[in-house]
């Protein structure tokens, strides 16, 4: 069945890897991520945002990543399969997954006042283990728009507070702002893209060997974005968090990171091609069955040369 983080952080934290944390809405990209796992023999983290129930169904996303689980073993290799609940804004709603089957959850505290946060992450954290799941929570704030709420700058992770959110709210693992943010569009044209790790180092110095957790962690390559723009599209300037940095952070306590964009810039790439190439054609498995694939080979080359998740499973 579905597992929960906390066995497969506390390896990732010791083995300098981070697990991926792939966001899904469909069929199509839960397929790609099980392939690219399995392949890789990789861990994984299914991510559920309140966007994607909303646009998917909460009953059908559970029975899929539940479904997962046995279609990894017809693939060849059972991997280790988490559903997360991506910001997770109430404790009802965290409740209403842990009802609903998933293994961890994300309460998104980080735009409360700090004590407030406390409390609500304690709240979830309280009711989370009662049912063995485990429960990511956040301190500071992303620029762009998280939950709804949208920031001009990043309010970067107080390193000070820490020690105390992790004590005063038994959380399994901490979602940290260093300067990565959601969406393509994380740096500005001519500003050099560089996360602050030198916040994390000063983080990993007050909980060391606590999990850290990375939002907003798409690459954007411009490869991508470049077969969007020839095929019709109309993106501009988009840039995204650098590999090396990435690959960096992965080999401190970072131990998931969070990929969303990248997913969305790859099937668009795809399917942007076909009906360019191919306009008569209308049986949606000719171009999402292309897309799937383009996205499968961005997961297994993330999990390998990225995040160091490839044969940890
Ligand atoms: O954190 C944002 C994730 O990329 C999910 O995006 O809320 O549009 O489903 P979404
Ligand atoms: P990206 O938009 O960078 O893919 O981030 C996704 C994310 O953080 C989901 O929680
Ligand atoms: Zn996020």
């Amino acid at each position: 069945g579905l597992v929960n983080t906390r066995e497969l952080f506390a390896k990732a934290v010791t083995g300098g890897y981070a697990l991926p944390a792939y966001n899904f809405n469909n069929l199509e990209q839960l397929q790609a991520i099980i392939q690219a796992c399995v392949e890789t023999k990789s861990p994984v983290i299914l991510q559920v945002s309140s966007g994607a129930r909303k646009y998917a169904n909460q009953t059908l996303l559970r029975y899929m990543a539940q479904g997962a689980v046995q279609y990894a073993k017809e693939l060849g290799y059972a991997i280790p399969i988490v559903l997360h609940l991506d910001h997770g804004d109430t404790y009802e709603l965290c409740q209403s997954c842990i009802e609903y089957g998933f293994s961890s959850v994300m309460i998104d505290g980080s735009h409360h006042a700090y004590d407030e946060n406390v409390a609500l992450t304690k709240k979830v954290v309280e009711y989370a283990h009662q049912h063995d799941v485990t429960v990511e929570g956040e301190l500071g704030v992303l620029a762009g728009v998280e939950d709804e709420v949208s920031a001009e700058t990043h309010t970067y992770t107080s390193p000070e507070e820490v020690e105390d959110f992790v004590r005063k709210t038994g959380v399994d693992s901490l979602a940290i702002s260093i300067g990565t943010s959601h969406g393509a569009f994380k740096f500005k044209p001519g500003q050099k893209p560089q996360i602050r790790l030198d916040i994390l180092a000063e983080i990993e110095k007050r909980i060391p060997g606590f999990p850290i957790v990375l939002h907003g962690s798409s690459s954007v390559p411009p490869e991508y974005v470049d077969l969007i723009n020839k095929y019709g599209g109309k993106m501009e300037a988009a840039i995204g968090i650098p590999e090396e940095q990435l690959r960096a952070a992965a080999k401190s306590a970072v131990c998931k990171i969070n990929i969303d964009s990248d997913g969305r810039l790859a099937m668009t790439a795809a399917v942007r091609k076909v009906f360019a190439e191919k306009p008569a054609e209308f049986d949606p498995r000719k171009y999402l069955g292309p897309a799937r694939d383009l996205l499968k080979e961005l997961y297994k080359h993330k999990n390998i040369e990225v995040l160091g998740s490839a044969n940890r499973a």
